[in-house]
């Protein structure tokens, strides 16, 4: 498993879990030790204890040297990063092409070489072609495994998983995927062989799809509060249609993440460079975009149209719960435009502060905990759906609070019992005043 990043500590802990002896190459000399030492140098719930166990077991190893643990093997993942390339939107795959060549020159017989980095279109080809010209000699097959793997749920989603996706185009190539999967068949996964193209075209929309429907039932909100409508009753109207599903359709201050918003863009790029331009996924990025620097205007306007000298706290940085990821949170345009217009920022996360600290203003104060963040504060707002904050007594938080204004980006409160708490609250498309 060559990075020892998200996708591939994930990857290649459950591999190990699955039985396959698996070393995973880590660059970097302080994550390597890191991980060697058994400490995880991302937050994921269970992570730790598998990695440790299967370590324990000598199924799972960590090191530094490429060449030697790819020689002899029978399956190289690469799983480097492919952050965007600056100034053009697309993946930046100098990291991909070097372990690609690296491995080539490593290997020692037959191996199959699988990307699991999201990688677009035609990178799988590029990568034949480099190992080709690099090791003429050398008897290889290329494939695209993606993975589908939801943050905070990176394990499960890698143990039972709606599918799995394998491009392999020869038979020797799909038996040692067949392999590595094994466990998979027993629960009956379904396990889709498909051209290498394909496995990388679905990868890229699969998430743009998931980004359309959020940022749909994002724009249904916001039509739900003019009307009068409530959006949870139209997710539910809609989702137990079968063909629509009901997930993915809550709405919140917009999509974030490692994922979405560099997945969507890089399909939206190369739909451009083939000729075939996806306005839904050019529309999708737009508007999640113009959300999330939206959403610092809801809290401005609930202030009464100034946040200026206003203490305001903040429930919440990451993009989502169960994580400590920053990349691309709401958060960050939230709170820059609330310090610039004036506020004083007071912010809580239960894992993600240290990650905000270097993005966010230095202005921004980091408390303690949740009611230490409301302490003094004339407005709190949730930005991310912890489930600590879920149980939050709220005469405590309104004790601890010297307003009373609440705004909810998650919709994780009952207005109807927040306003009898004495909040002026407000929520995301649940028109709930006339209740
Ligand atoms: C996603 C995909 O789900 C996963 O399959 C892929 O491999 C990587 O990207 P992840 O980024 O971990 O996973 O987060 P996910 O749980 O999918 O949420 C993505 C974003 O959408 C978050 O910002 C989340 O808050 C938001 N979201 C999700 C909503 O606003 N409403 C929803 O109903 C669901």
């Amino acid at each position: 498993m060559i990075g020892g990043g998200y996708v591939g500590l994930v990857s290649g802990a459950c591999f190990a879990e699955f039985g396959t002896e698996v070393t995973v190459v880590e660059t970097d000399a302080n994550k390597l030790a890191a991980l060697r030492e058994g400490r995880m140098p991302i937050y994921e719930p269970g992570l730790e204890d598998l990695v440790q166990s299967n370590v324990k077991a000598g199924r799972l190893s960590f090191t530094g040297d490429l060449a030697s643990a790819v020689a002899g093997t029978q399956a190289v993942f690469i799983a480097v990063g492919t952050p965007t390339r600056r100034g053009d939107g697309h993946a930046d795959l100098s990291y991909v092409y070097a372990a690609a060549e690296q491995v080539a020159r490593a290997l020692t017989g037959y191996a199959v070489i699988v990307t699991k980095s999201t990688v677009p279109v035609g990178t799988g080809r590029r990568i034949e072609e480099i190992i080709r010209s690099t090791r003429p000699d050398l008897d290889f097959d290329v494939a695209s495994n993606p993975e589908f793997l939801r943050e905070g749920n990176a394990i499960g989603d890698f143990m039972r998983p709606d599918r799995v996706v394998i491009g392999a185009e020869t038979d020797r190539a799909r038996e040692v995927m067949r392999l590595l999967y094994r466990p998979l068949y027993l629960i009956e996964a379904p396990i889709v062989f498909t051209a290498i193209e394909t496995a990388e075209l679905t990868k890229y929309a699969a998430n743009a799809f998931l980004a359309m429907k959020v940022t749909f039932i994002n724009e249904m909100a916001d039509l739900c509060e003019r009307v009068g409508a409530d959006v949870h009753d139209v997710a539910r109207g809609i989702g137990l249609d079968g063909r629509i599903g009901r997930k993915f359709l809550h709405p919140g201050p917009g999509y974030g993440g490692s994922c979405f918003p560099k997945d969507t863009l890089a399909l939206l790029r190369t739909a451009q460079d083939y000729g075939a331009p996806s306005r839904l996924v050019e529309a999708t990025v737009a508007v999640n975009d113009a959300r999330k620097s939206s959403m610092a205007m809801r809290v401005i306007n609930a202030c009464g149209g100034s946040v200026r000298g206003k203490t305001i706290a903040v429930l919440g940085l990451t993009f989502k719960p169960e994580t400590d990821d920053m990349r691309d949170s709401p958060a960050l345009a939230i709170v820059s435009r609330l310090v610039g217009d004036g506020a004083a920022v007071r912010a809580f996360d239960p894992e993600g502060m240290e990650q905000a600290r270097p993005l966010l203003p230095d202005a921004v104060v980091y408390c303690t905990d949740a009611l230490d963040a409301a302490s003094g504060a004339d407005a709190l707002v949730l930005i991310t759906e912890w489930n600590e904050f879920r149980a939050l007594p709220p005469a405590r938080l309104g004790e601890a609070m010297r307003g009373r204004v609440l705004v909810d980006l998650r919709n994780v409160y009952d207005p109807v019992a927040m306003r009898q708490y004495g909040f002026t609250y407000y929520d995301i498309g649940r028109s709930t005043r006339s209740l």
